[in-house]
């Protein structure tokens, strides 16, 4: 038996919150609908709260994109609540996403309220939301770093007023995957009404575990993950749709689990994203980076070009990509990966012309980064035999 993991997309609302990063309306919609077509089951389009642009903005995502939930994001304060649930109206399924500090270091120095305060006004919050909507989800922020007791308490106080998913926010990017394994474990413990709602993670990558707390979470028992797409996000990032999208897909059957997602979506999606957002993606990034399927060693190529899965875990297909296995040539290059791209390029060498053309080829690699068709062909001509076609 497999558990389907719940996919919530928050590259619209907390992916926005990269530095320098502005999704017009436009940009929302075209984003949430290939997010639909690709079987999310949650898109955050956004804060209503924050902007009549951005309120705007979610109701346009709201009335035109059907499939997904469609959520907004609100502070436990009653006009944000409003704001949520006016901006979610044209919604077949709206979902309201609230959130409160839970740490002593941010109910001290952020929200300066106890946690009694912060117990209450939850409580008022979540109530407001559901005479709203039947949908609510509650996030006690910087979970990762608050109390356990009262973080179970908070927990247990917005169950009682309605919450149906609680997310669990590592929201400084702090914890390590075993920290994030054994709150899920604790808090599924203390919390047994947590069975009857959906237990959720979202991470930030300021350590660089965003993926890794993911699949940690998952494991110890949380059913929704809060992704953004190429990563993007507050400060380092957010957790990243393709890593953990993928890794399930490649791990599934070991971890009981699966996602609705339509993989193939994923590059096209991550280069529109990446066009909108204006972050480039780098190009050794997990999954959707330009050299993600990119060989460039002579042994790597020897091997990829005997048998893909020698030094592939994900086939390029599975994820959308145009191009699929390629072969780099340049100064680690091998025999193998020169003599396929002349063969692919009609030029069959043997022999004497081979071992000339791979001394040729081989001096131009230690003067220049990468070798084009051009440059391979030039070689061919100049010391091959007959083309193949
Ligand atoms: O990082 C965070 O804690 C958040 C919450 C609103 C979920 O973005």
């Amino acid at each position: 038996m497999s558990d389907q993991v719940i996919v919530f997309d928050t590259t619209l609302r907390d992916g926005e919150q990269s530095a320098g990063v502005l999704f017009t309306e436009r940009d929302k919609v075209d984003i949430a609908e290939r997010l639909a077509a690709m079987r999310v089951d949650v898109i955050e389009a956004g804060f209503p709260a924050a902007s009549q642009a951005e309120s705007r903005a979610v109701s346009a995502v709201a009335r035109q994109v059907r499939g997904p939930s469609i959520c907004a994001l609100a502070r436990c304060v009653a006009r944000d609540v409003d704001a949520a649930a006016l901006a979610l109206s044209g919604a077949a399924r709206p979902r309201i996403h609230l959130f409160i500090n839970a740490s002593d270091v941010q109910l001290e120095h952020q929200l300066r309220r106890s946690r009694a305060e912060a117990l209450e006004i939850a409580t008022a919050m979540v109530t407001r939301a559901r005479e709203a909507v039947g949908d609510v989800e509650f996030s006690p922020m910087d979970a990762t770093r608050a109390d356990r007791p009262f973080l179970a308490e908070l927990v247990r106080a917005a169950l009682a007023a309605g919450a149906t998913t609680i997310n669990v926010p590592d929201t400084v990017g702090y914890a390590l995957p075993q920290d994030v394994g054994d709150l899920f474990r604790h808090l599924r413990q203390a919390v047994p009404e947590l069975e009857r709602a959906v237990l959720s993670f979202h991470g930030q990558n300021d350590l660089g575990m965003a993926s890794a707390n993911a699949l940690a979470a998952v494991a110890a028992g949380a059913r929704q993950v809060e992704l953004c797409v190429n990563g993007i996000g507050e400060r380092a990032g957010n957790t990243s749709f393709e890593e953990v999208v993928m890794a399930i897909d490649v791990h599934g059957a070991r971890l009981g689990v699966h996602t609705n997602v339509d993989t193939t979506g994923i590059y096209p999606l991550s280069r529109l994203v990446e066009e909108r957002s204006g972050i480039q993606v780098p190009s050794n990034k997990a999954v959707v980076g330009r050299n993600a399927f990119r060989h460039a060693s002579g042994i790597h190529q020897d091997g990829v070009l005997k048998h893909r899965q020698n030094f592939e875990c994900i086939d390029p297909a599975r994820i959308g990509h145009p191009v699929g296995t390629q072969i780099v040539l340049g100064k680690l290059s091998g025999t193998a990966g020169f003599t396929s791209r002349c063969k692919a390029l009609g030029f069959d060498l043997r022999g004497a012309p081979l071992a000339k053309a791979i001394e040729a080829f081989q001096a131009l690699a230690d003067r220049k980064r990468e070798l084009s068709d051009d440059d391979v062909r030039a070689i061919c001509q100049s010391h091959a035999g007959p083309r193949t076609s």
